[in-house]
């Protein structure tokens, strides 16, 4: 078997594999039933494994292992399955009864008549397979001249997999469903991954003559196995080392479980490409995320959708950062930051909530309590503490105060702050946009903005103090004295 990272990789479509001839390889995924151990609505293929549904990630796998087309046995919930997989580059075929995974095969023998050559064929609901195993049993089923290759593991927990039962010489001789085994055949560790590849034309003379006098009252495909051997086929069963690749999810606790093994693997990889990972186990990474090398991720952080982090950055702990471009040497700290550019040395956090449209540039530092939304900060700009900049722009060294705020919103429509560059905001001001304030001008703290601000001018929209000298010392005196007065008189 390959070795594991190499696996993992195209898992996630990140390398392409050698294929077989396109034309040379069918292909067909078992997707049609309802999943009833799942206990719920959708279908069990469309649940998410780490960001994907199972059919996709199985869908790629497929593909990658040489299927052009594959051919997709849709049932339950077809509509949405074959919504899901829309992009022309499935076949579809409908299995309006789920009568056994013999029964779905038997949907896909219109399409798969004439075909000269293997078919692959496989489970909607195995998500941890690679193209690369696929291919490797493929190979294994051409180099072996058989009729049917089984993809088996061994496992010490065996369940209701199908036993993979062997003669006194060790060939294949049948699969036995768990329902189905005598408490011998149960004994059996080795079992059936439900991935196959058969010569397409045994297995469709074979597929008609399925029986359905078993435990479970079903056609099952595993049956064909037992079929070819009975005529003198030959039959190959490879035993892979990795038993999580064809783990099926039947149920939510599995759906958990794959989940997890999913994104320990998106996280090695990461690991092998030079990220460090504090924690594992507190940090989810999703598929389509890229990492540059020497970025440091801290626990408790959420990396996901279509997201490009750079190198050198420190993300986390506590960061949630979600279709955003970060560039190199940029920190996110406990921090949400979503569809937002940061530029190279960009910092935000603790506690900064970047939204859709905020594009910060380089060197720009965000603070504690700053929401920016629509914004764009120009270069070695600061927003330190408590504000909101809500569609606006601010220029390049400009400085933010404190608590200021740009009044975005009238009721009814949005309006724009343009601040430039080099321009000072003191501390607590209120813009009320539409509002410009020109390169290098100046806003008192605690201003209410009312009026543009031209370039290099000082703005001031606040009332002027007033301070009144010993005002407070009078004051003290004459209520002390009213107080002694009341007392006396209370003491009458
Ligand atoms: C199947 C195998 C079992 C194997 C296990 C591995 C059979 C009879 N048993 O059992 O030997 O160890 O997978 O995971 O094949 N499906 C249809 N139409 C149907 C029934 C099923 O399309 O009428 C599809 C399902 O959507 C699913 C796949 O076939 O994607 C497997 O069906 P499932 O019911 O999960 O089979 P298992 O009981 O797991
Ligand atoms: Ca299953």
């Amino acid at each position: 078997m390959a070795k594991a990272e190499t696996r993992e990789q195209t898992t996630h479509g990140i390398v392409s594999l050698p294929t077989m001839p396109r034309t040379m390889l069918a292909g067909l995924i078992l997707a049609a039933g309802k999943g009833t151990r799942m206990r719920g609505e959708r279908a069990k293929v469309l649940h998410e494994v780490a960001g994907a549904s199972m059919i996709e990630l199985v869908s790629q796998a497929v593909r990658q292992a040489g299927v052009e087309k594959p051919i997709v046995v849709v049932g339950h919930d077809a509509e949405t399955v074959v919504a899901t997989l829309q992009d022309g580059t499935h076949q579809f075929v409908e299995q309006r009864e789920q009568l056994g995974t013999g029964h779905a095969a038997m949907m896909a023998v219109d399409l798969l008549k004439g075909h000269d050559g293997p078919v692959l064929v496989t489970p909607g609901d195995t998500p941890l397979l690679s193209g690369e195993t696929l291919a490797e049993l493929v190979k294994t089923f051409t180099d072996e001249g058989a009729q049917a290759a089984v993809a088996s593991f061994v496992t010490f927990e065996p369940g209701s997999y199908g036993r993979v039962v062997r003669d006194e010489e060790g060939h294949v001789s049948g699969i036995v469903e768990a329902k189905d085994a005598t408490a011998e055949e149960l004994e059996i560790k080795e079992v059936n991954a439900a991935v196959y590849c058969f010569d397409c034309a045994t297995l469709l003379r074979h597929l008609p003559n399925l029986q359905k006098g078993n435990a479970q009252g079903e056609y099952y495909l595993t049956d064909v196995i037992a079929a070819i051997r009975g005529e003198g086929g030959k039959v190959v069963a490879t035993c892979f080392d990795d038993p999580d690749e064809f783990m099926g999810v039947n149920d939510r606790w599995q759906l958990a479980e794959a989940s997890r093994i999913m994104r320990l693997r998106v996280l090695r990889r990461h690991a092998l490409n030079g990220v460090t990972i504090v924690d594992p186990s507190s940090t989810y990474i999703g598929a389509g995320v890229q990492i540059g090398p020497d970025t440091l991720v801290h626990p408790m952080t959420v990396i996901d959708g279509d997201t490009r982090i750079g190198s050198g950055c420190t993300i986390g702990p506590n960061a949630w950062v979600k279709d955003s471009a970060i560039g190199d040497g940029c920190q996110v700290f406990m921090s949400h930051v979503d569809q937002a550019e940061m530029a190279d040395g960009a910092r935000c956090g603790p506690f900064s909530n970047l939204r859709p449209g905020t594009r910060l540039g380089a060197r720009v530092k965000i603070g504690n309590f700053v929401e920016i939304k629509n914004g764009q900060i120009g270069e070695d700009a600061a927003v330190s503490h408590l504000t909101y900049i809500g569609d606006a722009s601010v220029g390049a060294r400009t400085n933010v105060g404190a608590g200021t705020i740009t009044c975005n919103y009238d009721g009814f429509a949005k309006h724009r702050t343009e601040i430039g560059a080099d321009t000072f905001i003191g501390s607590n001001s209120t813009i009320v946009a539409p509002r410009t304030i020109g390169d290098g001008a100046m806003v008192a703290a605690g201003s209410v903005v009312t009026e543009d601000v031209p370039d290099d001018a000082m703005a001031v929209g606040r009332a002027r103090q007033v301070t009144k000298e010993q005002w407070v010392a009078s004051w003290r005196q004459r209520r002390q004295t009213e107080t002694l007065k009341k007392n006396e008189t209370s003491a009458d």
